[in-house]
This record gives C-alpha cells, sequence and structure tokens, in this order.
C-alpha cells in the first residue's frame, strides 16, 4: 500500500514541489490548499488536493475528515508547512498582526496535528514533519512576528517529540534558510496589510525591506530551490529514526553552528549585520 502524507499550503514554493516530489516517489499526497483556485491548480495537475486554510476551523476539521475518508482512515505522515511572514520591527506589531501571525503559522498547525495524532495513535506509527526555519533559531532584525511564530513552533515541537517518545511517532523539524519561493511576494502583501509604514519610526528603513521584497530572484547567498527541502523531507519521512532537525542550506548549518559556540554578544552582532544587510 502506498503511503499517505497531508501536506498544507501547496500552491506554491515548497509545499507545491514537496507535493511533486513524493507524488513522483509513490506518495498517496493529499496537496492541500487555501483557495478553491490553487485546488483547481492542483487537481489539473494530476494531485489529489483539496481545501485547508489554516486560519478556519471548521475548514481544517473538513479536510481531515476528507483525507481519512479518503485514506481508510489512517495517514502515515502530515507535513505542516503553510504559513507567511510579516515583516517589520516588532514595535510597529499591533495585537491583530501579531494575532494573524499566529493562527496561520502556530494555531493552525496545533489544531490540524492534534486531530491528526488519535489517528496516528491508533495505528501505532506516523510522521509529523514541520517545515519551521533558520529563523526559528536565530532572530533577525524586523522579522519579529515570523521569528515569534516559528520559535513558537520549535518550542512545541520539542515538547511533542518528547511527549511522542515509544509511540511509533516522531517528529521532525526541517529548517530551511533561504529558499526560492513566493515568500517574498507575499510577505510584502502582509507587510503593506499589516504594518503602519507611513507612521513608523522606522519608515525609512522600511524602504529598504520594501525594495528587498520587490526583488525577483535570489536577494541572499546560498539561496537554493526548493526541491533542498524537499530532499529533507524525505529523509524525515524514510529514516528510522528519523533526527529531530534536518537543516537546509549553508547559513543554516552556519548560524545553527554558531549559535551553539558563540557568546550572545558575537552571535548578537553577526545575526544583526546579517538581518540589516538583508532588510
Ligand atoms: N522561502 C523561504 O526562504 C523559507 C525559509 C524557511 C522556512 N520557510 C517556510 O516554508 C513554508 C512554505 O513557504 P514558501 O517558502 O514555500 O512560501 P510560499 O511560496 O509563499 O508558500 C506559502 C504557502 O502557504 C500557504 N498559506 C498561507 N496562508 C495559509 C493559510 N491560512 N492556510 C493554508 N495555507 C496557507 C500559501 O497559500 P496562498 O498561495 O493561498 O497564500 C502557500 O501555499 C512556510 O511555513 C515558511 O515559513 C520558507
Amino acid at each position: 500500500m502506498k503511503k499517505t502524507i497531508l501536506i498544507t499550503g501547496c500552491s506554491s514554493g515548497i509545499g507545491y514541489c514537496t507535493a511533486h516530489g513524493l507524488q513522483a516517489r509513490g506518495y498517496r499526497v493529499f496537496a492541500t490548499a487555501r483557495r478553491q483556485e490553487s485546488v483547481e491548480m492542483l487537481l489539473a495537475e494530476g494531485l489529489e488536493s483539496f481545501q485547508l486554510d489554516l486560519n478556519d476551523s471548521s475548514s481544517i476539521r473538513r479536510a481531515v475528515e476528507e483525507t481519512l475518508n479518503r485514506s481508510n482512515g489512517q495517514l502515515y505522515a502530515l507535513f505542516n508547512n503553510g504559513g507567511y511572514g510579516l515583516p517589520g520591527a516588532t514595535e510597529d506589531l499591533s495585537r491583530e498582526a501579531l494575532r494573524a501571525q499566529f493562527e496561520t503559522n502556530f494555531f493552525g498547525w496545533l489544531e490540524l496535528t492534534n486531530l491528526i495524532l488519535p489517528v496516528m495513535r491508533a495505528q501505532g506509527y506516523g510522521r509529523i514533519v514541520q517545515n519551521s526555519s533558520i529563523l526559528g533559531f536565530a532572530a533577525m532584525p524586523f522579522r519579529g512576528a515570523y521569528n515569534a511564530s516559528k520559535f513558537a513552533i520549535e518550542g512545541w515541537s520539542d515538547t511533542l517529540r518528547l511527549e511522542l517518545r515509544g509511540s511509533g511517532i516522531f517528529v521532525s523539524l526541517i529548517e530551511p534558510g533561504p529558499i526560492s519561493t513566493k515568500f517574498r511576494a507575499n510577505a510584502m502583501k502582509a507587510f503593506e496589510r499589516d504594518i503602519d509604514i507611513e507612521n513608523s519610526i522606522h519608515r525609512e528603513k522600511y524602504t529598504v525591506v520594501r525594495d528587498r521584497l520587490n526583488k525577483l530572484g535570489p536577494t541572499v547567498p546560498f539561496t537554493l530551490p526548493p526541491g533542498a527541502v524537499l530532499e529533507k523531507v524525505v529523509q524525515a519521512l524514510e529514516s528510522n529514526p528519523p533526527k529531530a532537525r534536518y537543516y537546509v542550506t549553508f547559513p543554516t548549518h552556519m548560524f545553527g553552528f554558531l549559535k551553539r559556540i558563540l557568546p550572545v554578544s558575537i552571535l548578537d552582532r553577526l545575526l544583526a549585520q546579517a538581518g540589516h544587510k538583508h532588510q
């Protein structure tokens, strides 16, 4: 029998690439997307697809029901992936803006995972793969909302891994560095929607942020295509046991290492430089 996997956020980027890549590898993929037009696109490309909006509890519940109806009540893996980045200084974050960031990047993932876990517990096996980020363990200026949401994913995943010890269910974090996707274009939309740019003390720096977000093509050295993430997802699904963390890209390996060995004062200098250079 084919291994089954439910993936969120398959309209573009990492989710899209992983859905196609795993289907080509022989998995039965439930490639979900927030918007109906994305579902139509994925169906036309030969994927199984239906709607799942992480901001909407009833959409999450419907998608889980649909998945289990199609897969005889079983599911091998869940790839939590759908999300976005809200750029901007933390002092410009309203409660609503941060709430929206967490609704998608954290609460939606948690709710979906908690609906899937009883299924995995009953079958005695399963894989939860979490698409975190280099920004899930290394903070950079002007990325506070996203940093906070990914740090939350890391804390939750580390806890869940401990709680699932001996259950046959494994939790792995994927830590991508810069990957060429629609992430920046979508971050630009969030920035303009949720940050009061003109009235900010940072408005001049925000012109640099805008320029970076509007640039086509990689703005950061060592950017990789989404296929680099797919490779690590495959390892998280097929290794026995899988690792707790899979780094992707050179900057992730570098900052992962530096975070373990450097004093905070030196690490801060490097992270501030990296963050401001790529504001
Ligand atoms: N690109 C990078 O450099 C990078 C690095 C580290 C981690 N990541 C993580 O990788 C994941 C995928 O991002 P990406 O780089 O592939 O960017 P992307 O091309 O912008 O894809 C993001 C996906 O998430 C979906 N999404 C957004 N809000 C959603 C919601 N409420 N419910 C369900 N899906 C939703 C988007 O759907 P719509 O098209 O409908 O908006 C899209 O399919 C994210 O969790 C991101 O944090 C990316």
